[in-house]
């Protein structure tokens, strides 16, 4: 890359100028105190409490107790030296039903972590929704209901009256298409749906909601506070002539489905026409409101998928059948490396999609809102969290985004996910992402390698060459609260 000179270290190379360095989190994975200070009920609050949905059984009840510890994150982001934090607000801490009057004490906590933020001079960078919906709006219809997208807008409205000064990016909503996919075709997240109809509904009014949040933010906040959309594109690999309409197809329901909205104003024509929103459904005027231009596209990046023909009735290690395609199979090749998660890694995916949403984007820039991975982190008898897994794939995946900002692809900046160990979802506290090491019986944070590698990346704006050159750790646990 002809970028600018390094300091000196052999063969670094350096990011631009004012690539902005972030860490990120989400409200229900991390902050815990559900029943305080008149926080209402969340989809994820019921779902974790419903036995069988979550690993051994766990909820976000206490997660990281971010709510008491705001001190302490912060802490973790400054000693990274990060010029942003990515975190989410919860709906029903703000409206506690979802909609009505605001609840003042919850609006107060997001106030006094953007005031730390902006204190240690770290760029608040707020989510509207990531996926913890106000259960009393679940009861009158979920994302299946018209209403909630509109619930939505209002949300951010109060939101952005009441934090639009301190909070200096926003994204809409966090990855609509696993809130559909997970959330109403598979029924493995909140609120746990397994139906085509509602998830074909669920699709475009959580899109509507983005859109219409987008126009509400707009209209309250200045014009020069960026807002976008945190998408998950993943690329879709056939191997074998024979696999790939099936994954051009797979790419049409998993992908298209939500990228072309946002960016073009349709719904891809060739995807499932069973996931395909209704034409009743959408209305004059929604689609336009769904493609309105934004600031920015969040690209938040894991994995790639592999798709081969296979044998249902004899399915090979790794194997799964792909849904509505007898003799397909979605597989892991096994000379790949993958996390825990079962996720392949492989930087090469994340270059793909950022070139791709370059050119469908015309040019957009393009933030990372979220890349990482889960490993069986612990803490070893000298006390340190050797992650060396975690340290190749920030390596890697950063040489991946040097690789596009290299051929013209305006990537503006990158957080990593996440700042902490948290509550991953449907596997509760068994998969750990975080940068620093969540000891869940002090709620210690203890930076892992990871953390130092990262910031040495953060604070000398370099990739080091070939094998990361890890320091020692030089991070001193955060002191409990
Ligand atoms: C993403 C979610 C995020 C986290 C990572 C591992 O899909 O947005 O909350 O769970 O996966």
């Amino acid at each position: 890359m002809n970028g600018p000179t390094t300091n000196g270290a052999p063969g670094a190379r350096r990011f631009p100028d004012g690539f902005l360095w972030g860490a990120g989190t989400s409200a229900y994975q991390i902050e815990g105190a559900v029943n305080e200070d008149g926080r209402g009920r969340s989809i994820w609050d019921v779902f974790s409490h419903t036995p069988g949905t979550v690993r051994t059984g766990e909820t976000g009840d206490i997660a990281c107790d971010s709510y008491h510890r705001l001190g302490d994150d912060v802490a973790c982001l400054a000693e990274l030296g990060v010029g942003a934090y990515r975190f989410s607000i919860a709906w029903s801490r703000v409206l506690p039903s979802g909609r009505g009057p605001v609840n003042q004490a919850g609006l107060d906590y997001y106030r006094a972590l953007v005031d730390e933020l902006r204190a240690h001079g770290i760029v608040p960078v707020a989510t509207v929704y990531h996926w913890d919906l106000p259960q009393a709006l679940e009861d009158e219809g979920g994302w299946a209901s018209r209403d909630t997208a509109e619930l939505l807008a209002q949300y951010a409205a109060v939101l952005a009256d009441a934090l639009g000064d301190r909070v200096g990016m926003w994204t809409t909503v966090n990855e609509p298409q696993q809130t559909v996919h997970q959330g109403y075709r598979l029924g493995t997240h909140a609120p746990g749906h397994r139906d085509l109809r509602l998830a074909a509904a669920a699709a475009h009014h959580i899109l509507l909601g983005h859109g219409l949040a987008l126009q509400a933010l707009r209209a309250a906040l200045p014009a020069r506070v960026p807002v976008g959309i945190a998408l998950d594109p993943h690329p879709y690999r056939a191997v074998g002539e024979d696999a790939k309409l099936v994954a051009t197809q797979l790419d049409a329901d998993q992908n298209r489905i939500c990228v072309d909205p946002v960016l073009h104003g349709t719904y891809p024509a060739h995807a499932n026409p069973e996931l395909l929103p209704p034409d009743a459904l959408i209305h004059e005027g929604d689609l336009t409101a769904i493609s309105a231009p934004v600031d920015f596209i969040g690209v938040n990046y894991y994995r790639p998928h592999y798709v081969r023909s296979g044998d249902w009735s004899n399915l090979r290690l790794g194997e799964t059948p792909v849904p509505d395609h007898p003799g397909f199979v979605e597989y892991l090749p096994p000379e790949r490396p993958q996390t825990v998660m079962g996720w392949l890694v492989e930087p090469d995916g994340l270059y793909e999609i950022l070139t791709r949403l370059h050119r469908e984007s015309r040019g957009l820039p393009l933030y990372i809102t979220e890349n990482g991975c889960a490993a069986e982190d612990y803490v070893n008898p000298d006390g340190d969290i050797n992650d060396v897994e975690r340290v190749d794939y920030i390596h890697g995946h950063l040489d991946a985004v040097l690789r596009a900002l290299a051929d013209g692809v305006d990537v503006a900046g990158y957080f990593h996910w996440s700042l902490l160990d948290n509550f991953e979802w449907a596997w509760g506290y068994r998969r750990r992402f975080g940068l620093y090491y969540v000891d869940y019986g002090t709620q210690r944070r203890l930076p892992k390698r990871s953390a130092a590698f990262y910031a040495g990346i953060v604070r000398s704006g370099e990739l080091p060459a070939l094998d990361p050159v890890v320091p020692e750790l030089p991070l001193a646990p955060v002191a409990e609260s």
